[in-house]
């Protein structure tokens, strides 16, 4: 019998490249490295080298862009999910699917365990141990960064010692993670909660001051809550949303700067860039707000608060998550047409929208010719609601005391008419 496998999530980056001789070294495994492409530009030939050079038996590059959008981007989009009312969840979005990936490959490579390169500090690790526990209970699950013990210079130590090239990205002083719904930075200067955050830790916006003096319209058309075309132009999710990452960024929308509530219970700074993901969700919201009565929209609203907190603490593949996500799907059925959003200096504006499915019914509103509202029904409308009130009013004596300044004095009259 040949040693265990161990198959992990391998970004390339310094944790996922010393976590290969550590697994092998310290717990005798093989190492399958699994290095996910979620929509980022990079050189995933390269990093496949690196994990064999770090001494992994096999090193796997999965395109996993379109699983990603349509599985957890969609229906999270549909929800309306974005945690603590500015977080888009990219990167707790990716978690799941990351560990349902992680299992997929250790059953084919009949491997008995996985690892990431989380640390003991972060959401990360519980999204993934989260979700590992419940696709696959039998699988051993290592977290080496959490365990080792070693500062990130002791790391590279460690890397240089076994010949393991240092990623460049070591000499910045912030910790990013990104996939195509958005981009995180933490760490250094970051971390003082006063300091404004320094140009050079922006990669996919351009500041508001140098983008383009002009404003730039995009039109977005929806079919039951899901993007399908770009002025005009149908494309599939993941391309349009990489457009739209590019367009918005140019216009420096889609910045967020949120002191964020862990799972783990501690406060932290966080940067996002998130321009596609900004814009999507507002022009969503707002086609929403033309296609569902008033009623939906609020429950739909503690709905999506619901989807944020669980996406963010980890809880994906719970059972809660998927009677949510039918509920917001039903919602949808009617949540087609198109909106217009205008894009200047760092700003996101929705300035227009329509629908074949609208409840909006200009005859109803209109104050001009050809109004429709029957306004000779509103006295009465207004009696019934005011009827409450009225009564506590009376009954309670408010009007010797409409700003609640004083403690009641007298009994209040009990007489009232109804009518
Ligand atoms: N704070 C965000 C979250 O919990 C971003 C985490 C970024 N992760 C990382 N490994 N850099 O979802």
């Amino acid at each position: 019998m040949g040693k265990d496998k161990v198959v992990l999530a391998y970004s390339g980056g310094l944790d996922t490249s010393v976590a290969i001789p550590w697994l092998k070294e310290k717990l005798g495994l093989e190492v399958v490295a699994l290095t996910l492409d979620v929509g980022i530009e990079k050189d995933y030939d390269s990093i496949k080298q690196r994990a064999l050079k770090a001494g992994a038996v096999k090193a796997l590059v999965m395109d996993a862009r379109e699983t990603f959008v349509r599985y957890f981007v969609l229906p999270a989009l549909q929800a309306d999910a974005i945690y603590e009312g500015q977080y888009p969840l990219a990167t707790a979005l990716s978690r799941p699917l990351m560990a349902k990936l992680l299992v997929d490959v250790a059953r084919k490579e009949g491997a008995s365990a996985v690892a990431h390169g989380c640390t003991g500090k972060g959401n990360d690790q519980v999204r993934f141990d989260v979700g590992v526990g419940a696709l696959a209970p039998d699988l051993r699950i290592i977290a080496p960064a959490r365990e080792w013990g070693m500062s990130r210079e002791e790391e590279i130590e460690y890397a240089q010692n076994k010949g393991i090239p240092v990623p460049a990205t070591v000499a910045s002083p912030y910790s990013t993670d990104e996939n195509l719904w958005g981009r995180s930075i933490e760490c250094g200067v970051l971390e003082d909660p006063w300091a404004e955050p320094p140009e050079e830790v922006y990669a996919w916006t351009r500041s508001p001051k140098d983008a383009p003096e002009e404003p730039r319209y995009v039109e977005v058309e929806f079919r039951r809550g899901v993007p399908v075309a770009l002025d005009g132009a149908e494309m599939d999710g993941v391309e349009l949303i990489q457009r739209l990452n590019q367009v918005a960024g140019e216009h420096g929308v889609g910045r967020i700067d949120h002191l964020e509530d862990r799972l783990v219970g501690i406060k932290s700074r966080e940067i996002y860039e998130a321009p596609a993901a900004t814009l999507l969700l507002q022009a969503h919201k707002a086609l929403e707000s033309m296609t569902l009565a008033k009623d939906q929209l609020r429950f739909k609203e503690r709905v999506a608060q619901e989807c944020a907190d669980l996406i963010y603490n980890g809880l994906w593949f719970s059972a809660l998550n998927r009677d949510l996500a039918a509920y917001v799907q039903s919602t949808q059925r009617h949540v087609s047409g198109t909106v217009r959003v205008k894009l200047w200096k760092g700003n996101c504006r929705v300035v227009g929208r329509k629908s074949s499915e609208s409840l909006y019914s200009y005859e109803l509103a209109t104050y001009d010719k050809g109004d429709q509202f029957d306004h000779r029904a509103s006295p009465g409308f207004i009696h019934i609601w005011g009827l409450p009130v009225r009564l506590q009013a009376r009954v309670q004596g408010l009007a010797e005391d409409p700003l609640g300044l004083q403690a009641p004095k007298k009994k209040p009259s009990r007489h009232f008419e109804y009518d």
